[in-house]
């Protein structure tokens, strides 16, 4: 994960929106983009999402507004044999601060540990607090660091490892 913009305005309102967590589809790109844009100085291209959400050894969530049906969130993590690597997850600047992330990212665990994972890694930069908080709220722990990892600014990476099992919530499978 690469390139963050800050959100200067990340102010939560009061109540967060009732969500829905569904697999991400073709349909849901444009919503997707306009996320992606808004939050990241280089952006993933739509093709490589487009490649995403029919690639196998991918897990890819939308969280949706209920009823409204509106995209405020998007998790990619690939499978690979029992490990689950957070590729890219990102939150509406207008929705952040409100559980959002962290339903994204706790059912695309807990999908990963049903169909075998064990463990998951992602890197993080360091400068990413609202992303580092969440990450340690399910978890996760400093394995390493990459140095210079994120350019051309040089920015570390954090690497970050989780283990699976102590997910043992509740929530329906996901198709
Ligand atoms: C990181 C991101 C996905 C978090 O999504 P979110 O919906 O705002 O997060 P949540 O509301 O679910 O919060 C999850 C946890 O992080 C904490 N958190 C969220 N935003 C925070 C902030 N700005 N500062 C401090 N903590 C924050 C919450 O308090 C919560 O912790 P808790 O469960 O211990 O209370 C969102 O900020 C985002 O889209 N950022 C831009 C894209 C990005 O950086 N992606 C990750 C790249 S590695």
């Amino acid at each position: 994960m690469d390139g963050l913009i800050q959100n200067p305005a990340n102010t939560p309102p009061p109540r967060g929106p009732r969500l829905l967590i569904t697999p991400l589809k073709h349909q849901h790109l444009d919503q997707v983009m306009e996320i992606e844009r808004a939050c990241f100085s280089r952006p993933w291209e739509r093709r490589i999402f487009e490649a995403e959400v029919v690639f196998p050894h991918a897990l890819c969530l939308a969280a949706l507004t209920v009823p409204q049906g509106l995209l405020v969130g998007y998790l990619i993590m690939w499978l690979v044999v029992d490990e689950a690597q957070i590729q890219n997850i990102a939150v509406h600047p207008g929705c952040r601060g409100q559980g959002v992330g962290k339903a994204l990212l706790r059912q695309g665990l807990e999908e990963a540990r049903r169909r075998g994972g064990t463990w998951a890694s992602l890197e993080v930069r360091p400068s990413n607090l609202a992303a580092r908080r969440l990450y340690a709220s399910l978890g996760f722990a400093e394995m390493g660091r990459r140095p210079g990892y994120y350019q051309p600014e040089g920015e570390d990476a954090l690497l970050l490892n989780a283990e699976l099992a102590w997910l043992d919530g509740p929530g329906g499978e996901i198709p």
